[in-house]
């Protein structure tokens, strides 16, 4: 079946605009355009925020930065325990995690009792390779130190080959109800050459378990675009995926950064497919996704229409962040844990130390172990919000940006506008009478990163049909 034929893809202009190193814009500005930051500025950043907005309510990001194996396309902050300390491996999960409940002590510190704890996420790295006892003491430890709401939101990364029955009882009880599992792939082929083997059956079973148990919501990370993968494994991949019903679906492109990512260079490149087999995997998964209920959410994540992020997506309250979409609109994030990034609203980020050693010493030091960050420019708020409004629902809207920030969009985004014009042209964007820019499905949608580039004003300014050289992870 010639699937481009039937969407209309103008091919030319797709070989144009795609394969290009582009941002996918998780954060704006990207880690890229931050500056060295030491503790004192994380806590300014917090207090500025705490002063300026009271009532804002918070969420809590957990890096547990540890795996049993490697997954040779893994892009994640990781270390593989085994491999580096042999069999004295089950020591540094202990150190770490001691480390970590220093950081949350001295963190409740500092954050205002009164802020509600709303959203919990555990991610890695894989947490559920932490020994039961310390992940029932991580959470016992944020439970008595903040103001924990009752309905909050708790979820953890769960890698299907660490997940026992029991695992997930403890985790009910601990109040957790949400999971995110790794799936990546259900073709035998592709998992033993990307070394994640997991058959279809092992998921399944983590699936039930996890549904006996009472979980509301259960995510499923499939990755699209890695050597071995075709148009037809892939078609298996989202039905197989479909049969256990998950409520949510992050449907990544795969991230091909070999120089920065050394275990990517051990793949097998003759075997990857072509930028034009990738836009009809994205094809063939939306095609089944929406066919099956699944609304299409952003650049790259379906959920139930039933779901919290599809109602999120309605109300316009979607963020995009560094855990790909969620539900968090409105509330501060703190990271804690190696390499973990906080994000307080309107007024900057800042990011953790990224090598563990350093991050530990740091944190054993009694010192904030923040490494980078970035307060916001008036420029960067605008830039920013426009840019959330492309990946988050799929359209610009001059009136709105002219509206929230005082500006004529039209003069303050001279240049941009023009950018604009050309992609209209080519077909990534409709101009609306009522001077909405819609991004368009399929074209528009696989090269959202393109229309994104326009605005970003790190980038090079040709960047959106260039590439910008300071960036590899590679579009469509
Ligand atoms: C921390 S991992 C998930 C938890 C657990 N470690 C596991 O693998 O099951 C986060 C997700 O990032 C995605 N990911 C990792 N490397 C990627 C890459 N190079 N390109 C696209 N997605 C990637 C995978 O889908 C993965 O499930
Ligand atoms: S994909 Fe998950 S399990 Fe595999 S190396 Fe990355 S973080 Fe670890």
């Amino acid at each position: 079946m010639n699937l481009l034929a039937q969407e209309e893809i103008n091919l030319e202009v797709f070989r144009r605009y795609a394969g290009l190193s582009l941002p996918r814009h998780v954060s704006y500005p990207m880690p890229t355009g931050w500056n060295p930051m030491i503790g004192d500025d994380f806590v300014k950043m917090l207090q500025t925020s705490q002063q300026r907005f009271p009532q804002r309510h918070w969420s809590l990001y957990l890096h547990i930065p540890f795996c049993e194996a490697l997954c040779k396309f893994c892009a994640c902050n990781r270390i593989i325990l085994p491999k580096k300390y042999g069999d004295t491996w089950q020591e540094p999960t202990r150190q770490y995690v001691d480390i970590l409940l220093a950081d949350l002590h001295r963190l409740a510190g500092v954050v205002n009792s009164g802020r509600q704890l709303r959203q919990i996420h555990w991610g890695g790295g894989s947490p559920t390779f932490l020994p039961l006892e310390q992940i029932e003491q991580i959470s016992n430890t944020i439970r008595q130190q903040f103001n924990l709401a009752d309905d909050a939101e708790i979820s953890m990364e769960i890698d299907p080959r660490h997940t026992s029955p029991e695992l997930l009882q403890l985790l009910r009880r601990l109040g957790f109800n949400r999971l995110s599992m790794g799936i990546q792939d259900f073709d035998a082929q592709a998992q033993e050459h990307v070394k994640r083997v997991q058959p279809f059956e092992m998921v399944r079973a983590v699936v039930q378990h996890a549904r006996s148990n009472g979980f509301d919501s259960i995510n499923f990370d499939l990755i699209y675009g890695m050597p071995y993968q075709t148009v037809e494994t892939i078609r298996n991949t989202v039905e197989l995926a479909i049969q256990l019903h998950p409520d949510r679906v992050a449907y990544y492109h795969y991230a091909q950064i070999p120089h920065k990512i050394a275990t990517q260079r051990g793949m097998d490149y003759t075997r990857l497919p072509t930028s034009e087999e990738k836009l009809q995997m994205f094809i063939v998964g939306h095609r089944l996704f929406t066919r099956a209920g699944y609304d299409f959410i952003g650049l790259d994540h379906f959920a139930r229409q039933s779901e919290g992020l599809a109602h999120a997506a309605e109300e316009g309250t979607l963020q995009r962040n560094f855990q790909g979409m969620t539900t968090g609109g409105g509330l501060d994030l703190i990271g804690v844990g190696v390499s973990a990034i906080s994000h307080f609203l309107e007024v900057g980020f800042t990011q953790n130390e990224k090598e563990v050693e350093k991050y530990q010493q740091m944190a054993g030091e009694k010192r904030w172990t923040v490494d980078r960050g970035k307060w916001f420019t008036p420029d960067d708020l605008i830039r920013q919000a426009v840019i959330h409004d492309i990946y988050c629902s799929a359209e610009i809207v001059p009136q709105r940006v002219e509206q929230r920030f005082g500006i004529n969009f039209d003069d303050y985004f001279a240049r941009e506008r023009s950018a604009l014009e050309v992609v209209a042209q080519d077909g990534l964007l409709l101009a609306e009478p009522d001077g909405r820019w819609l991004i368009t499905y399929p074209l528009g949608r696989v090269l959202m990163r393109n229309v994104a580039a326009i605005f970003d004003a790190y980038l090079d300014p040709e960047a959106y049909r260039q590439g910008d050289r300071d960036y590899f992870s590679a579009n469509a």
